[in-house]
């Protein structure tokens, strides 16, 4: 399976941004972009202008979020999974860590959103991953595989992905030691098999920049990462996906 490279921009970004990043992006990447899906969510906003300048197939597009209601409706300031489609978008963030604590996102919201999301034939990128706290006390198993419990819920057809994102490596630059992530995404694949009867990609997201990328993405069963910050300088995204082996 090739690797998943996604760049999450966040709440970051405007047109020329967008315009002056896949140019250099055109311009630097290298063969090895054919190893890899490259996902670029960036802000809603922009997506269809992206969708307009991505029209070779280097690049999909992907959203930080969708809305919990299907197709169309009275929701004022919603965005569907149907009009992400639309505009091309094959990959959706769900669960980010941000959004389950600035936006008090709960396991039943995600859970209708998962569903959206496969409903229209784009592949969830199901994040999970617990707090520095969590981890000291050595809960973080129990806390993972709770997150992990809202897909038994869910009809699984077709792609899902699941991004582990430990919340203290998340903007901090610290990055847990290789064991460990090796340590969840095998606790997280055991899972999948046991409780979920699919094959899910596995991904690791947390402060992943050009220097540990390589060392990442060498990790057994790892099917990519989930890049923040080093997202937003061109040169550092495509440092990492050509560190992809
Ligand atoms: P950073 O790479 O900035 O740590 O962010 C990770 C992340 O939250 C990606 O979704």
């Amino acid at each position: 399976m090739s690797k998943i490279i996604i760049a999450n921009w966040k709440m970051n970004g405007s047109i020329q941004k967008i315009n002056t990043d896949l140019m250099y992006y055109n311009q630097h990447l290298t063969s090895n972009i054919q190893k890899c899906s490259v996902v670029l969510a960036i802000p809603q906003l922009y997506l269809s202008h992206a969708a307009s300048l991505c029209k070779n197939d280097m690049y999909v597009l992907g959203s930080q979020d969708v809305s919990i209601f299907e197709n169309y409706g009275a929701y004022t300031g919603e965005i569907s999974a149907q009009m992400l489609k639309d505009v091309n978008v094959r990959y959706v963030i769900v669960g980010h860590s941000e959004r389950r604590l600035f936006l008090n996102e709960t396991q039943n919201t995600l859970i209708k959103k998962i569903n959206n999301i496969l409903d229209m034939g784009m592949i969830p990128v199901y994040c999970v991953g617990e707090n520095l706290s969590t981890r000291e006390k050595k809960e973080h198993m129990n806390f993972v595989s709770d997150q992990l419990d809202i897909l038994k819920s869910i009809n699984l057809k077709g792609e899902c992905v699941i991004a582990y994102e430990p919340i203290w490596a998340i903007g901090t630059g610290i990055v847990p030691h290789e064991d460990e992530v090796s340590e969840m995404i095998n606790f997280i694949s055991a899972y999948t098999k046991e409780h979920l009867n699919v094959k899910m990609q596995l991904l690791y997201g947390g402060s992943v920049n050009i220097n540990n990328a390589k060392n990442i993405l060498a990790i057994d069963n790892i099917g990519g990462v989930l890049v923040g910050g080093s997202s937003l300088n061109p040169e550092e995204f495509i440092n990492i996906i050509n560190a992809v082996g």
